[in-house]
């Protein structure tokens, strides 16, 4: 049985999922990923030259990872996240940023505002994307910038068999073990809300974002978009 939420329950689902997976949420990543996922975050920062002057929104910023390390970087951070359990998270590790529990899809920041928005692991679980997109470009000043990390399948075929056998039956199990049960059934599945790459560069694209570029990361179980916002 699919553990996916019915599209009018995704929002409440996705919520109270990380309010209940909060509390062993970094170690489980840390575990699950051996370390690498903090170095795709660190990837994703430097690829988008994020430094002293920038104001970061970081969308649905969970504990914190990505805030913390663009602080480190001298940005000025704000995260916004839906799951107040997850913002006391970050709160309580001492991040110097900014967090305010909010829905991607309706950010209380004005037009314009921000030179940088970053998001981690978190595309696939939005209600609605496209709204999430056009969020992205209202917030984003003129040139400003993305860097929007994601997971992703392996396109080649050898790969995506071993890949699938660790991320589809490996990572629930510890993650039931460790954490949560459902949670950790739901996260790989919902790889499936991941519109393909042509899709998500053309939503991009919709809100006004330009040199839109994929990377890949770890034989492609791991994508990242960059982009920068038109000055028109
Ligand atoms: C997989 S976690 C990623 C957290 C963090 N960005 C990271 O890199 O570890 C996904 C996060 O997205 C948040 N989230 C999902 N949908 C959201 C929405 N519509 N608005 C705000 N936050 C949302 C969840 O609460 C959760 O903290």
């Amino acid at each position: 049985m699919s553990a996916l939420p019915e599209a009018s329950e995704k929002r409440a689902a996705v919520q109270s999922m990380f309010d209940r997976i909060a509390p062993r949420y970094d170690v489980i990543n840390r575990l699950m990923t051996g370390g690498l996922d903090q170095r795709w975050r660190r990837h994703a920062l430097a690829a988008a030259s994020v430094g002293p002057g920038d104001l970061v929104l970081d969308l649905a910023c969970g504990t914190g990872d990505l805030c913390q390390q663009a602080a480190a970087l001298g940005a000025s951070v704000v995260g916004a996240d839906f799951s107040r359990e997850m913002l006391r998270g970050a709160v309580r590790r001492g991040v110097a940023a900014v967090f305010v529990q909010a829905d991607a899809e309706r950010l209380p920041l004005p037009a314009a505002s921000v030179d940088v928005v970053t998001c981690g692991f978190a595309l696939r679980n939005f209600g609605s994307l496209e709204r999430a997109f056009e969020e992205i470009g209202r917030v984003l000043r003129p040139a400003g910038r993305i860097a929007l990390l994601d997971v992703d399948r392996p396109s080649s075929r050898a790969i995506a068999v071993a890949h699938s056998l660790y991320f589809d039956r490996v990572v629930p199990l510890v993650g039931g073990l460790l954490s949560d049960r459902e949670a950790y059934r739901y996260l790989p599945e919902s790889t499936a809300y991941l519109p393909d790459a042509n899709e998500l560069r053309a939503g991009l694209e919709k809100v006004g974002l330009e040199e839109i570029r994929q990377q890949r990361f770890l034989f492609g179980a791991v994508q990242l978009w960059l982009g920068r916002k038109g000055v028109a």
